[in-house]
């Protein structure tokens, strides 16, 4: 053999080789995926095809011009962009299962939380520059000049534009506006503050929650998980009732929505208190919560903390009171909701030692491989919050959000929407949509809508029977879908 023929024959094979050992690292990365393990049906595969021509056309727009790419940009910019997605309309209808992460007081779309302040009795003051919202029925308290909101309407014709401006972080320029996190977090808290008294009054308190039902409802979401607390409420009687009533009152308005909406599957609580409180008052807290629980062992699922993550105390600071109680409740802990690295994002190591049944937003979570291995191993549901994350200014382009790798490993995520009322959300589209579009490659398809789906039952607090009877409905809900898919676009 000549020197010159042995070259090109090694070339040859070199070349061979890399192609050969090219195509084995995609396969082994595509057989990680979250949702390869999914076989689709041969309908499911026709809309599969449906949804990739759109997926396709808008992600390769996208790559041709970047700034048009809509997880990149700020949703209070992108917004009316998404609407008009075809992938997003798409998503909308896919049966998304359950919500496992949001806030009670902040789950309802912002316009239907707005009209909410028309109802009868709610009155506002401006107490020394601090403006206040309350219901009262037969006087006022005296603390404060109270005046009825619709005179505050009348009198003033920008008075609607300065509540909005109370009620939610939507501004022109966000990133002007809020310099960082704790900056966005201050306006955001002082939301949470501003509207909160309104929950007081039960009649606002069922409505509202009658509202979020019906929205998640129609946003193909059967079942819910929420964040929350139960303080006492009161009636347009001033009669007050207990935290245990105000749970009665979560209890039968979704059976009244049940009764409308016989395929909806429900809600569960997670008890929720503030984070940034002395070891006693976690005592309290703890005690509240298994009265609570003992009462209402169906409604409520478990505990968590929350509030700023970095602000507030670590679990640490906690933990010998909550490794007590540990083998008595189940833990649903936000932990990692932070861009610190040996700081903040130790609430994920504290979270898994006390194991927790799934981790809130568990954003620092690569940076912990040790969570990463036993969250795989114990399988812990970690609840993605894609917009919450962009709004709050953990990470602006969506296409960095660490989703990406958890969703590239098949790690067991599900997507979630935290705050929506806030940000102009509403119900899970939009995040399913971020998640798709801007934290799965090109070519992934309906296999991770699906199995993003099935997750939010499988990670989900529902006993064992009752989740086989979800996973039941959500079968039908799933294969009604792929019908409807296939009329409307054929
Ligand atoms: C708000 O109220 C107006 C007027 O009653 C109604 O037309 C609109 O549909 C309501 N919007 C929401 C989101 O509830
Ligand atoms: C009202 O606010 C001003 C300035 O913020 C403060 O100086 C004053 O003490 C306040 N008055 C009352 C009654 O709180
Ligand atoms: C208030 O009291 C009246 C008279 O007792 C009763 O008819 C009404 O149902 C009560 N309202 C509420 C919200 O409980
Ligand atoms: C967590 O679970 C492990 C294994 O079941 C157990 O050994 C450990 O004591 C539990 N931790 C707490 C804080 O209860
Ligand atoms: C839970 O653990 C505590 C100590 O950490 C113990 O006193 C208690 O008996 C245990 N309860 C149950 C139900 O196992
Ligand atoms: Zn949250």
């Amino acid at each position: 053999m000549t020197p010159l023929l042995f070259l090109i024959l090694l070339t040859h094979t070199a070349l061979a080789d890399f192609w050969d050992d090219r195509n084995t690292l995609l396969s082994n990365e595509a057989s990680q995926l979250l949702g390869s393990s999914i076989q689709l049906t041969e309908d499911e595969q026709k809309v599969n095809d449906i949804l990739m021509n759109l997926k396709f056309q808008e992600y390769d727009e996208g790559f041709l011009d970047p700034s048009k790419f809509l997880p990149s940009i700020h949703f209070f910019h992108s917004k009316a962009a998404i609407e008009q997605s075809e992938v997003f309309k798409f998503i909308q209808k896919v049966p998304k299962g359950a919500s496992l992460h949001s806030h009670s007081s902040a789950m309802l779309s912002f316009e239907a939380l707005f009209n909410l302040t028309y109802m009868e009795g709610l009155y506002g003051c401006d107490d020394n520059g601090t403006f206040r919202l309350y219901f009262f029925f037969g006087g006022v308290n005296d603390d404060c000049e109270w005046r009825l909101l619709s005179d505050w309407r009348n009198e003033d014709s920008g008075f609607d534009e300065f509540l909005t401006s109370k009620m939610t972080l939507v501004v022109d320029d966000p990133v002007g506006t809020y310099g960082d996190i704790n900056a966005v977090w201050s306006t955001f808290q002082g939301i949470f503050g501003f509207v909160s008294p309104l929950f007081d009054y039960r009649q606002f308190l069922h409505d509202y929650l009658y509202q979020v039902l019906q929205e998640f409802n129609d946003d193909n979401v059967k079942y819910l998980e929420i964040r929350g607390g139960f303080g006492e409420t009161f009636d347009s009687n001033n009669t007050i009732y207990g935290p245990l009533d105000t749970a009665q009152l979560y209890i039968d308005t979704q059976q009244e929505f049940r009764q409308q909406n016989p395929d909806f599957a429900g809600i569960r609580i997670i008890y929720s208190k503030s984070r940034r409180v002395s070891t006693d008052t976690m005592d309290t807290y703890i005690s509240n919560y298994f009265d609570l629980r003992a009462a209402q062992p169906d409604l409520i699922a478990g505990f968590d903390l929350v509030g700023q993550e970095d602000l507030g105390e670590p679990l640490s600071v906690f933990a010998d009171q909550l490794a007590a109680i540990a083998n008595q409740t189940k833990f649903f802990f936000h932990a990692g909701e932070t861009n610190w690295y040996g700081a903040t994002d130790l609430n994920l190591i504290d979270a898994i030692l006390l194991n927790t049944s799934r981790i809130g937003h568990a954003f620092a979570i690569t940076k912990h491989p040790e969570v990463l291995r036993v969250v795989k191993e114990k399988n812990i549901g970690l609840e993605l919050n894609p917009l919450s994350n962009q709004v709050l200014k953990l990470v602006d382009d969506l296409r960095n959000h660490v989703g990406a790798y958890l969703i590239a490993n098949g790690y067991p995520v599900v997507i979630t929407c935290d705050d929506p009322s806030f940000w102009g959300s509403k119900g899970l589209s939009y995040d399913w949509y971020m998640a798709f579009m801007g934290m799965t490659p090109r070519d992934g398809d309906l296999r991770i809508l699906k199995q993003l789906a099935w997750n939010s039952l499988l990670y989900s607090s529902l006993s064992e029977e009752d989740l086989v009877y979800a996973i039941e409905l959500l079968t039908g809900w799933w294969d009604d879908f792929i019908h409807e898919i296939l009329e409307t676009y054929q």
